[in-house]
C-alpha cells in the first residue's frame, strides 16, 4: 500500500498521546528533516511539556546552528541550543578509530541530554531514528553491524529515559512527504541528509579544529558549485553532495616551493535512501571549478579527489 503522509501523521499524533500523555519529553533536534518532522509530530500530541533541544558539537557545517534556530523560528517551536563545542572536541582528542568516535559521539549526545534531563524532570526522550539507522546498526539481531549510527548503537544499556520513535519503520523520502505535509519550512524538507556525528565521519582520523575548518570550508564550496550547476540545468541536484578530509598529506607544488598539505575529498551521490548510492556523474568543469576554488581557498589543502565509488561496495560516509 502506498506511504500515507497524512494518515501516518494523525496514527503518530494518538500514539504519541497514549505513550507519552503528560509526561515531560525532550527532543533533540539536529535541524535536519528527520528529527524536525519527529519533533513536529511529538509537538501536536503534547502541547505542554515539551523542550526542542539543538546541541552544537561544533561538527556541523559552517554557521550550521544559527541557521537552524532561523529555521526553527517559522515552526512554532522554542528551540534551545546548548554549546558543547568543547566537550566533544576534547572527547574526541586523539581518537582515530571510527567506531570508536561514533560510540563517544553517541554517549557524549545521551551524557548532555541526561544532564538535562535531571535539571528539567525530563522523562521521555525523542529521536528522529528512521529505518536505514537501525538497519545498518545491526538491526534487531542477527545483521553485520556497519556503523553505529550515533542515535542508535551508541546508546548506553542503562539509560534511565524512555525513547520515543515515531519515525523508526520510515525511509528518507518518506519522511519528506511527512515533512511537506507538516509544513516545515522548505529549507528543513529538502534539506540534505546530515549523519549525527556530523563532520566527524567525514574527517579520517584525529579530529582538530584546523581539519574541522577545512572540510566546513570546502564543504560549503561543494555546496556552492553543485546547487548553482544544478540551477543552470548542467546536473540534476545530487541526494547528497559534501566535502571530506583524509588523513593524509600529499606533495605538491605552489609557486616554486614544494608544498606538502591535505588531500579532500569530493562525494557527490545519487540515491533513494541511503541503503544503497551511486556515484553522481557531474561534468569535468564543475569538478575543476570546485577544486581549484578549494584548492585556492582553503588554507591546508593541496588536492582534491572525485569519489567515483557506489555504495556498495563503499558507504556514503567515509567513516
Ligand atoms: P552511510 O555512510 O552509512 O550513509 O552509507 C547512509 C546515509 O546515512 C547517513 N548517516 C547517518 N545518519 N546518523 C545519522 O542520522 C549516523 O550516524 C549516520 N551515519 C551515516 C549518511 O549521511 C547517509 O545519508
Amino acid at each position: 500500500m502506498a506511504f500515507n503522509p497524512h494518515k501516518f501523521i494523525q496514527t503518530q499524533i494518538q500514539d504519541a498521546k497514549e505513550k507519552i500523555g503528560a509526561k515531560a519529553t525532550l527532543v533533540g533536534l539536529s535541524g535536519g528533516v528527520d528529527s524536525s518532522v519527529a519533533a513536529l509530530i511529538v509537538s501536536k500530541a503534547i502541547s505542554n511539556n515539551l523542550h526542542t533541544v539543538f546541541v552544537d558539537t561544533g561538527l556541523m557545517r559552517l554557521n550550521e546552528a544559527q541557521s537552524v534556530k532561523e529555521a526553527f523560528s517559522k515552526t512554532g517551536l522554542n528551540l534551545q541550543i546548548i554549546d558543547a563545542k568543547k566537550e566533544f572536541l576534547q572527547a574526541l582528542k586523539g581518537i582515530t578509530e571510527p567506531e570508536q568516535k561514533r560510540k563517544i559521539i553517541g554517549n557524549k549526545f545521551i551524557e548532555i541530554f541526561e544532564k538535562y534531563a535531571q535539571e528539567h524532570k525530563i522523562e521521555v526522550l525523542v529521536q528522529g531514528t528512521i529505518a536505514p539507522d537501525w538497519i545498518e546498526s545491526g538491526g534487531s539481531g542477527g545483521r553485520d553491524i556497519i556503523k553505529s549510527h550515533h542515535n542508535e548503537g551508541g546508546l548506553p544499556q542503562k539509560m534511565n529515559i524512555e525513547l520515543y520513535e515515531p519515525l523508526r519503520d520510515c525511509y528518507k523520502h518518506e519522511v519528506r512527504l511527512l515533512a511537506k505535509e507538516l509544513k516545515l519550512p522548505v529549507e528543513i524538507e529538502q534539506r540534505q541528509p546530515f549523519p549525527g556525528p556530523g563532520l566527524a565521519v567525514r574527517i579520517v582520523g584525529e579530529i582538530t579544529e584546523e581539519k574541522i575548518e577545512i572540510v566546513q570550508k570546502s564543504c560549503r564550496i561543494v555546496e556552492k558549485e553543485l546547487e548553482q550547476a544544478a540551477k543552470n540545468k548542467k546536473i540534476e541536484l545530487p541526494w547528497q553532495y559534501f566535502a571530506a578530509l583524509l588523513d593524509t598529506k600529499t606533495v605538491g607544488v605552489r609557486g616554486d616551493e614544494r608544498s606538502y598539505m591535505y588531500t579532500v575529498v569530493v562525494r557527490a551521490v545519487r540515491s533513494l535512501d541511503g541503503m544503497t548510492a551511486n556515484f553522481s556523474h557531474i561534468p569535468p568543469e564543475v569538478l575543476e571549478k570546485i577544486s581549484s576554488k578549494i584548492t585556492n581557498e582553503v588554507q591546508g589543502v593541496g588536492r582534491v579527489l572525485y569519489d567515483i565509488t557506489n555504495k556498495p561496495p563503499a558507504t556514503v560516509e567515509l567513516e
